[in-house]
């Protein structure tokens, strides 16, 4: 068991990435705190991880509201008596999300409101009770776009996760002395709610398709694998790292036919 002992707090665990954490995280030995804005969604995966024989409760929380971000972080210690992984995952991709021409403000600050500033406020919270608990795990979620530029416009989240990939950098320096470590996970494209509602037709998908050396988009499961290393104390020496799940596409200059 990986994660035994251990208390995660994953934010937006109603669905893809999130939720394959939780049931990892959990089948791991850990108690796991779910938290999304999505009630159905977040009260299914506990459902999940109660199930297969694991603890876990949810939180309804909008990341972008430091009352909700407090609250989360509080529900961790006072359900399950502390706080070990902090896995900042919840994110949104804007339909409205243009170039610099075309996108409204209110979208813009919509996703950096959730995107990074959720980030920040699940830091805010929980790097006390991290502190309390003797150390611990940040894990955020940025993306391959926070590394390469891309001609698809959707400039609030690209600034918003290059804005994660560096905040993490500095988490991770800030905190290197306290047993604090901080890392950035930068997934490539992934089936999952997220992308498929933006990629809606087959062309668009095959279009993507192309700049993924692997030739397939990548699952959840597979982000949630890389999360767990870092969540876990096989990482003990890793942080401020960019830890790329990406099937290629950042490697790529040419991708095989
Ligand atoms: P998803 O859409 O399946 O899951 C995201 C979850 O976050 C949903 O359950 C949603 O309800 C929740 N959420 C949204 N706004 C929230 C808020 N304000 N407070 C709390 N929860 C909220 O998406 P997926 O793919 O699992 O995404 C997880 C993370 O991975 C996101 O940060 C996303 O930007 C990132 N990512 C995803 C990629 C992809 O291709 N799917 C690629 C690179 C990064």
């Amino acid at each position: 068991m990986r994660l035994q002992g251990k208390v995660a707090l994953i934010t937006g665990a109603g669905s893809g990435i999130g939720r394959e954490s939780a049931l990892l995280f959990a089948q791991e030995g850990a108690a796991v705190v779910v938290v999304d804005v999505n009630v159905a969604g977040g009260e299914e995966t506990v459902a999940q991880v109660v199930a297969q024989g694991g603890r876990a409760i949810f939180v309804r929380a909008d990341v972008s509201q430091d009352a909700d971000c407090r609250a989360m972080v509080a529900a961790a210690e006072t359900e399950f008596g502390g706080l070990h992984v902090l896995f900042n995952n919840a994110g949104i991709m804007h339909a409205a999300d243009d170039d610099a021409v075309n996108t409204e403000e209110s979208i813009w600050e919509l996703t950096m409101n959730i995107n990074l500033k959720g980030v920040f406020l699940g830091c805010k919270y929980g790097i006390p009770a991290l502190r309390r608990s003797g150390g611990g795990s940040i894990i955020n979620v940025a993306s391959f776009v926070a590394l390469l530029g891309a001609a698809t416009p959707q400039l609030a989240y690209t600034a918003s996760k290059g804005g994660v990939l560096s905040m993490t950098r500095e988490l991770a320096i800030i905190h290197a002395r306290e047993n604090i470590r901080a890392n950035a996970i930068c997934p490539g494209p992934l089936r999952t709610e997220l992308l498929m509602k933006v990629l809606n037709t087959e062309e668009k998908r095959k279009r993507r398709l192309v700049h993924i050396p692997m030739g397939r988009f990548g699952e959840a499961v597979e982000i949630a694998r890389a999360a767990l290393f870092l969540a876990s104390d096989e990482s003990s020496f890793v942080t401020g790292s960019t830890f790329t799940v990406d099937g290629g596409i950042t490697a790529a200059y040419v991708t095989p036919e």
